[in-house]
């Protein structure tokens, strides 16, 4: 049987599409569902473009019952992948899938991560830091906002000239390249594949 992965994620989904791209045709693995706590999210609507079923979930569902829980477990899902996904994962989800969900994080962790720190928000700290050089963290997913251990990174240089919007290109450019050879990897150290 294929390895499973489900995609949690709350807004427009470029990555869960280079995930669903990569998997697509892939001859171990597979995206089972897409899951997102926003009915606007597009990420709905790129699900629905590559044929694969999603579920939109609120906070009761999410916190106060076991139906993800349930969900991903009748799916039998290898692995959890939160791509944009800004909801911090409850303990029930985590004692289940023990190191088997992880994120991505446009920063370089341990720097710019925690409460808040997604989106522009993060780039924008970068760039008044005067950083000279940024990138993107995969890694475990634990009770706290971006602190499980490290999978992988990826760096990339600022440049003197470089705005907002280049920083942003720079890393999503490295998060797309990089995020679905992790998952894959992952997946194959879990054996069979
Ligand atoms: C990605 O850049 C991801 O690293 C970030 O949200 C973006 C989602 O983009 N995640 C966080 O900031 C988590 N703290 P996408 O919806 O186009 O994949």
């Amino acid at each position: 049987m294929k390895k499973r992965i489900a995609i949690l994620a709350s807004g427009s989904g470029s990555n869960a599409q280079k995930i669903m791209e990569y998997f697509k045709k892939h001859p171990d693995a597979e995206v089972a569902i897409v899951l997102t706590n926003n009915p606007d999210a597009y990420v709905l609507q790129r699900a629905d473009n590559f044929e694969i079923p999603s579920h939109i979930f609120d906070r009761d569902e999410f916190y106060d019952s076991d139906r993800v829980v349930n969900l991903l477990k009748n799916l039998q899902i290898d692995i959890i992948v939160l791509a944009g996904f800004l909801w911090l994962v409850p303990e029930n989800l985590l004692k289940t899938f023990p190191n088997k969900i992880i994120n991505i994080h446009p920063a370089l962790l341990p720097k710019y991560g925690g409460k808040g720190m997604y989106g522009d928000r993060v780039h924008k700290s970068v760039l008044a830091n005067n950083e000279e050089e940024s990138g993107i963290t995969i890694h475990f997913v634990n009770e706290h906002f971006d602190e499980g251990e490290i999978i992988h990174q990826a760096r990339f240089r600022i440049d003197k000239n470089d705005d907002l919007e280049m920083i942003k290109f720079k890393g999503q450019q490295l998060e797309h390249l990089h995020y679905p050879k992790v998952v894959e990897g992952l997946l194959k150290k879990m054996k069979s594949l």
